[in-house]
C-alpha cells in the first residue's frame, strides 16, 4: 500500500495522500544542496561539461542517493514535504508513490510545474509539457501520431536506418583501413545531430549546424530558468528557421507527420523533438561505452547489428539499462492543481512534487543496482511500479519511448556490425558502475572489421 490509499484507485480519483512527513530545516537544506543543487548545476535543459565532470569526481549522485536513503530511513516511504520558504516541494520516497503521481497526471498532478514552464519558455513556450491539461489533450496527440507512440518500430524505421547508416559510416571512414581510431563525444554528436536534423526535418537540414547552434544557446539560457529573461529576438529566429522545413515537409520525416490543424505552434512542438534528442544521442553514446566493455553483452548485440531486423530487443535493453543506471531526465516535476487532503495535513495547490529517478533507479535493495542487467526490462520502456521510469510513464510518458530505443539501436548497429569497439576511457567496473558517467570524456577505440581481417591475412 503506497501513501496515497487505494481507495480512489476504482472511480479513477485520486483519494490525497493518506499521510506525508514533514523534514526538519537541516534536513530540507541537505536536500537543497545535495540533490537539487548538483542537478541544477550539471545542467538541466543543456548538460554543463565543466560541472559533469565535478559531478563525476566528486561522486555527487551517488551522494544524492545515499542522502535520499538516510531521508527514507529517518522519516519512512510516505512523502516528505520540504518546506523551502515559497515552495514547498513534495519528495517522492515509495515506487508506489511515483507510479500513482504518474498514473494521475495531468490532474491533480500537473506535468507543467512553475520550474518546468520557466526553463522550456526560453524555446518552446507553446510545447505540450507546459501547457494546461485542455490544451495538452489537444496537443498530446499530434506527437504521439507523428512519432508513433504505440509502435514499437516506427513506420519510417527503414528510412531512418538508410539515414543512420550513411552518417556512421563517415565516422567508420575518417578510421581508414587497418589502423585503429579513437572515437570521442564531439565526434559521435556531430554525427548523431546531423542524423537528428535529417530525421526531424530532412534532408535540407542536414547541414544546418546553425539550427542546432541557435537552439543550444536557447537551451543555455533556459538552463538558468527564471533567472535569466527569454531572449525573445533569438527565440523568434530559431522559430524561423524551424519554420522554413515546415512549409513542405518531408513525408518521412518527423515533421512531416505532424498533423497541422489549427495553431498548434509547430515550431514550439518540434522544438523539444530537437532537443531531447540530445538526451538520446547521450545515452547511445554510454552505451557503446557499456557494450564495448562488458564482453558479456558484446556477443549478442553484435548478432542484432549484423541481423536484418530493424526490432533489435537486446540493444533496446541494454539502453533502457543506460537510461537507468544515468537517467537523462534525473528529476520527473509535478505540481499539485488543487488542494489536496493530506492525512491530518493539507497540502496547497501548487505544491511541487519531487520523483528524483536517480533514487529509486539505484536502490541498493536491487541486486543489481549498480549493474547492467536487460532482463529486467522484458518488452517494457516503464516499470512504474518498480520506479524505473527513465522516459516517465502514465498518460505524459515521453511520447518517443519507442522512437529513441529504435533509433539508438540502430545507430549502434551501424557501429557494431562494421567495427570492433573497446573503451579506452573511463575505466569501468562492470559490477560497480559509477554514480556519474561523464559522456563528454568517454573515448572509444575503434577498429574497422574487415579492414583487420584483410590486414590479418597478410
Ligand atoms: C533518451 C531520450 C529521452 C528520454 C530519456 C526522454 C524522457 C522524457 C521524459 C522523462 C519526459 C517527461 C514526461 C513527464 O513529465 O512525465 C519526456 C517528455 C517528452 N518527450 Fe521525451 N525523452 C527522450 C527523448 C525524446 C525524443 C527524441 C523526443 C522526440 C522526438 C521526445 C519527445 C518528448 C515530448 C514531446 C515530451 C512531452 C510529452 C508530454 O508532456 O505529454 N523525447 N521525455
Amino acid at each position: 500500500m503506497n501513501a496515497l490509499g487505494h481507495s480512489g484507485f476504482a472511480e479513477k480519483r485520486c483519494p490525497g495522500f493518506a499521510r506525508i512527513n514533514r523534514a526538519g530545516w537541516l534536513d530540507t537544506l541537505r536536500v537543497v544542496t545535495s540533490v537539487v543543487a548538483p542537478t541544477i548545476a550539471k545542467g538541466v535543459i543543456i548538460r554543463r561539461r565543466k560541472m559533469v565532470r565535478l559531478a563525476e569526481r566528486q561522486d555527487l549522485d551517488t551522494r544524492a542517493v545515499k542522502l535520499m536513503q538516510r531521508l527514507r530511513e529517518k522519516y519512512g516511504p510516505a512523502p516528505l514535504l520540504l518546506p523551502i520558504p515559497f515552495r514547498p516541494h513534495l519528495l517522492l520516497l515509495d515506487t508506489g508513490d511515483v507510479a500513482t503521481v504518474l498514473e494521475f497526471s495531468p490532474a491533480p498532478f500537473a506535468t507543467a510545474s512553475t520550474e518546468k514552464r520557466a526553463a522550456l519558455a526560453h524555446f518552446e513556450p507553446g510545447n505540450v509539457l507546459i501547457s494546461p491539461a485542455a490544451r495538452r489533450a489537444e496537443l498530446r496527440p499530434l506527437h504521439e501520431k507523428a512519432l508513433a507512440t504505440a509502435e514499437r518500430i516506427h513506420p519510417c524505421s527503414q528510412q531512418f536506418k538508410i539515414i543512420v547508416d550513411a552518417e556512421f559510416q563517415e565516422i567508420l571512414n575518417t578510421v581508414g583501413s587497418g589502423r585503429p581510431g579513437e572515437l570521442s563525444w564531439p565526434a559521435f554528436s556531430q554525427a548523431w545531430m546531423r542524423v537528428v536534423r535529417r530525421v526531424v526535418l530532412g534532408e535540407r537540414a542536414r547541414n544546418d549546424v546553425t539550427l542546432t547552434e541557435t537552439l543550444n544557446d536557447l537551451r543555455k539560457r533556459a538552463n538558468w530558468a527564471f533567472a535569466a529573461p527569454v531572449d525573445q529576438r533569438k527565440l523568434e529566429r530559431f522559430h524561423q528557421q524551424v519554420g522554413r522545413y515546415l512549409r513542405e515537409p518531408e513525408k518521412t520525416s518527423l515533421a512531416g507527420r505532424l498533423p497541422r490543424d489549427g495553431a498548434i505552434e509547430p515550431e514550439s512542438q518540434i522544438a523539444q523533438w530537437l532537443f531531447a534528442f540530445d538526451a538520446a544521442g547521450i545515452a547511445t553514446f554510454r552505451t557503446l561505452a557499456i557494450l564495448s566493455s562488458h564482453a558479456s553483452l558484446w556477443g549478442t548485440a553484435v548478432e542484432e547489428a549484423t541481423g536484418t531486423e530493424l526490432d533489435r530487443p537486446f540493444t533496446r535493453t541494454c539502453l533502457l539499462e543506460v537510461l537507468r543506471l544515468w537517467p537523462t531526465t534525473p528529476a520527473i516535476l509535478r505540481e499539485l492543481t488543487e488542494d489536496l487532503k493530506a492525512g491530518d495535513r493539507r497540502l496547497r495547490r501548487g505544491t511541487g512534487i519531487i520523483i528524483f529517478t536517480p533514487f529509486f533507479h539505484r536502490d541498493p535493495e536491487l541486486a543489481f543496482a549498480n549493474r547492467v542487467e536487460p532482463s529486467i526490462w522484458g518488452p517494457n520502456e516503464a516499470l512504474p511500479a518498480m520506479g524505473f521510469v527513465p522516459f516517465s510513464a502514465g498518460v505524459a510518458i515521453c511520447p518517443a519511448h519507442n522512437l529513441v530505443p529504435t533509433i539508438a539501436s540502430l545507430a549502434i548497429g551501424a557501429l557494431l556490425s562494421k567495427a570492433d569497439l573497446s573503451l579506452l576511457q573511463p575505466s569501468l567496473t562492470a559490477g560497480e558502475l559509477p554514480g556519474t558517467l561523464n559522456h563528454f570524456d568517454i573515448l572509444l577505440r575503434l577498429q574497422a572489421r574487415r579492414a583487420r581481417s584483410a590486414a590479418a591475412e597478410l
